[in-house]
């Protein structure tokens, strides 16, 4: 039986119903709250039409905007893509001497120098590029390269390796063992000489006599080094073994004839280029001489220099 009437004290209709004397009253939704709701219907309801909605067994309905997440992700990725591609195209396109003269270009390269140097190379080189001295690894942060320093001597030492036979153009210089060759005293007196070049020793004549006769020819005269042959500097305090008597000494009667894989071939020229780039950067790398290299160089010759 319904039964509405008006409630005295609250001054609102009852919905009808009675039980055991209790009623109930009748308090509508509140419009805002109404009208949201509808919204809320109409509006999923045209989602439903228009994007992917409900779930079916191995996909959801397709809606007819056909708009999907992934579709989403794959347009910014191939964007992204492109302009990765375009930057590559530029840095194969661009002769290596040229890079430092586009900075955005450079910039490029030795940030993807860096990240492929993280894949390829710290496990001789280390994480920042120091070396091992204990393994012969040189350190690539110093300005002091055993095979050269501009970026076409680093590239190119990175596509040949170092006495890596399997490639035909790798760096190669055997310094001869002087074992058997020398007695006690001369290996003492040549190792006193190396030191004393770079002022660790006083000067001693009789080693500097046997350092120009089997020596210089590779280390110099003055032990400067000389970037064609690979033979390091020996008058800087910058070892590739150890700046010790006793390394000087090992390495004398027992060199190590250091080995470096060669790149081409596993790496793509762009990423061999932009690690050059990277360990330039690093390196405080080298200009290239004035003869190879006119464009830049001829507004700042003062900077430009072959050996260091
Ligand atoms: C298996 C160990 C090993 C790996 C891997 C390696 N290197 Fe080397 N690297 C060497 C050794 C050893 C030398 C020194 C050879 C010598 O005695 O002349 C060297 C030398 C170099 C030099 C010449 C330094 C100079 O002063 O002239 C450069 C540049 C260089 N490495 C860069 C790299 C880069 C870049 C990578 C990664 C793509 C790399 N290396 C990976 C062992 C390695
Ligand atoms: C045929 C060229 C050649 C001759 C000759 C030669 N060296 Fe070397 N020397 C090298 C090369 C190349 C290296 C690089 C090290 C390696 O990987 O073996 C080297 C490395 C060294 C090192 C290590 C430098 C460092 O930074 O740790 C010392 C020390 C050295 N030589 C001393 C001598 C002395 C002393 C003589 C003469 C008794 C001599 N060398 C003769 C080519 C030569």
């Amino acid at each position: 039986m319904v039964n509405r009437r008006i409630d005295e004290p609250t001054g609102t209709e009852t919905v009808g119903h009675e039980w055991d004397g209790i009623e109930e009253l009748n308090t509508p939704l509140p419009r805002w709250w109404l009208y949201t709701f509808y919204a809320c219907i109409v509006f999923s309801a045209v989602y439903v039409v228009l994007y992917p909605a409900w779930p079916l067994i191995d996909k959801a309905t397709a809606g007819t905007l056909g708009w999907s997440s992934r579709g989403d992700l794959a347009k910014e990725m191939s964007a992204a893509n492109m302009a990765r591609q375009g930057v590559f195209q530029q840095i194969a396109a661009t002769d290596i001497e040229k890079l430092p003269g586009s900075p955005d270009l450079m910039q490029a390269a030795i940030s993807g120098g860096a990240a492929a140097f993280k894949v390829n190379c710290v496990q001789c080189h280390g994480a920042g590029a120091a070396g091992y001295q204990e393994f012969g690894y040189p350190n690539l942060n110093d300005d002091d390269w055993i095979w050269g320093g501009t970026l076409t001597d680093i590239e190119y030492t990175l596509q040949h390796g170092i006495r890596w036979d399997a490639a035909e153009q790798t760096r190669v210089n055997y310094m001869p063992a002087f074992e058997g060759v020398f007695d006690k005293a001369q290996v003492s007196a040549v190792t006193g000489h190396v030191l004393s070049l770079s002022g660790k020793a006083q000067p001693n004549p009789a080693g500097a006599q046997l350092f120009s006769e089997n020596c210089a020819a590779c280390h110099g005269p003055a032990g400067g080094g000389s970037p064609e042959l690979g033979a390091p500097a020996l008058n800087d305090a910058i070892w590739l073994y150890g700046g010790t008597a006793a390394a000087v000494t090992k390495q004398i009667l027992a060199p190590r004839h250091g080995v470096m894989p060669a790149w081409s071939g596993r790496l793509d020229p762009v990423t061999i280029k932009m690690l050059a780039a990277y360990v330039h950067s690093r390196g405080g790398g080298q200009k290239a001489a004035p003869a190879q290299i006119e464009t830049d160089v001829a507004q700042t010759p003062d900077k430009a220099k072959t050996d260091g």
